[in-house]
């Protein structure tokens, strides 16, 4: 049996934040949420997050998770006293309890597993994951009796020089029989720099206490500063970026890549310089993005080329190519083989296979159907200053440069728009339609004289 706690309630002083430290984001998730998710390959009984500095906060931004319980320190007196908030909770739990720091995001579901494998195996009073950092500074220092047996947890603060040396650091993830560390949560102190209760105190009680290295030692970085804040973003990103390149995916100029961790690519999509995929963007096989584009919250289909281009909510199908410079947003679906070329704006808009809007447009709140050729400048004029109004423009229907549909419009099938128009009615099915002034020309004008 497992059960998990999470410190959260702390307010993340050197964030230098109103937001609390744990809902700051990497790659589109909080930390609190990438802590709760390092635990994806354990079975566990409870999930409890210990929550604080802005409670209502922490509880609404992981209200989308029924099975997370909150338990609340009023005050922060440390990490140990956060811990002894759950005793009440878990009275008659009779299993191992994680204590995850909230502020650890880079943790493998995996290590968890091996941390928690060794733990039981061993039947350890608790067990620690452990790193040997190049700078362990700022960290609490883990010294052992043996190997792997450890005697203290000393704080960077509370170390002298000697002491200090010691690169072996606490990564704040233990593993503890809960029923031991129960008996000895009562027994904390403050005698320390910060006069706190700190729960790496707990190792004085406790044994064994085994100490578990961690594979990767950059996976036990914890969060503190915005610099850190920064620095796990990179080596979440490598992360991310390595895998895809095992998978198949072509990077061109890796570095000015940035890819959040839901996002799912297939083998043969080429990522070229400073392309940025946001959410849960999906891209199929063949694909090219970039450069210079953002893609957030969308499907795109096989073999889509989209070059320095925004594009968000939107469904792509297959073989279409938009850029440079288009704007995609708020519900777009285009169909397969469409082209959407330069300074194009398409807002909640349904567009068949076929299609396109090539030069200069506009299309809010539109449908369109196959085989439609918007012309250079074509704008839907959809908002009355007021409201909203739709726009349906049927299939193999073409619009003249500069033309202008004030919605509520339907243009039928196969309606030619002449150059020019300005369209307030609708139009049948197959018609010519010119809603312009007749070209007037008056011969032999003097023009007024200087
Ligand atoms: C802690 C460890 C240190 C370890 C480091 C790893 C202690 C005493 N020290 O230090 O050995 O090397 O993590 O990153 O545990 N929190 C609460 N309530 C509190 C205080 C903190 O919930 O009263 C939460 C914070 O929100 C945070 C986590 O506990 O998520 C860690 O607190 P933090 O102050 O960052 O501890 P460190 O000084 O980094
Ligand atoms: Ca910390």
């Amino acid at each position: 049996m497992v059960a998990v706690a999470i410190l959260a309630a702390g307010r993340g002083t050197r964030m230098k934040s109103d937001l609390p430290k744990v809902l700051h984001t990497l790659a589109g998730r909080s930390l609190v949420e990438r802590v709760l998710d390092s635990c994806s390959l354990l079975d566990l009984d409870r999930q409890i997050v210990i929550v604080g500095y802005h409670a209502e906060q922490v509880k609404q931004a992981l209200s989308h998770r029924p099975e997370v319980e909150f338990v609340e320190q009023t005050q922060q007196l440390g990490t140990g006293h956060a811990v002894q908030q759950v005793m009440s909770v878990l009275a008659r739990y009779q299993g191992d309890l994680l204590v995850l720091n909230g502020d650890a995001p880079l943790l493998r579901p995996e290590t968890l597993q091996k941390l928690v494998e060794a733990h039981q195996n061993k039947q350890n009073a608790a067990t620690l994951l452990t790193a040997n950092l190049p700078n362990p500074q700022g960290y609490g220092r883990v010294f052992c009796n043996s190997d792997s047996l450890v005697s203290h947890i000393i704080e960077d603060r509370d170390c002298n020089i000697a002491q200090q040396q010691n690169r072996r650091v606490n990564a704040g993830i233990y593993c503890f029989n809960w029923q031991k560390l129960a008996e000895s949560l009562p027994k904390l102190s403050t005698n320390n720099d910060q006069q706190e209760y700190y729960l790496t105190e707990v190792v004085d009680y406790l044994n064994p206490v085994m100490a578990f290295d961690a594979e990767d030692y950059r996976e036990t970085n914890g969060i503190n500063d915005r610099q850190q804040l920064s620095a796990a973003y990179d080596i979440l990103q490598t992360r991310i970026k390595d895998n895809w390149m095992k998978a198949g995916v072509t990077m061109i100029d890796p570095g000015s890549i940035t890819i959040d961790e839901q996002v799912e690519l297939e083998p043969d999509v080429i990522l070229e310089p400073q392309t940025h995929l946001r959410g849960t963007t999906k891209i199929s096989t063949g694909s090219r993005i970039g450069p210079g584009s953002l893609i957030e919250n969308s499907q795109i289909g096989a073999n889509v080329t989209i070059l320095y281009s925004v594009i968000s909510d939107a469904e792509i199908a297959a073989n279409t190519r938009i850029g440079p410079y288009a704007h995609l947003r708020g519900g777009v679906k285009l169909g397969e083989s469409c082209r959407v070329g330069n300074f194009v704006e398409i807002k909640k808009t349904t567009v068949g296979a076929n299609s396109n809007m090539a030069h200069l447009s506009y299309l809010g709140d539109a449908t369109l159907g196959d085989r439609v050729n918007i012309g250079a400048g074509t704008i839907t004029a959809n908002y009355d200053g007021k409201q909203k109004h739709p726009t349906t423009i049927k299939q193999g229907a073409k619009t003249g440069s500069n033309s202008v549909l004030v919605a509520p419009i339907t243009l039928g099938e196969n309606v030619t728009v002449a150059a020019g128009s300005v369209v307030t009615q609708d139009v049948q099915d197959n018609a010519l339609v010119v809603a312009r002034s007749r070209q007037k020309e008056i011969p032999d004008w003097h023009q007024p004289e200087e």
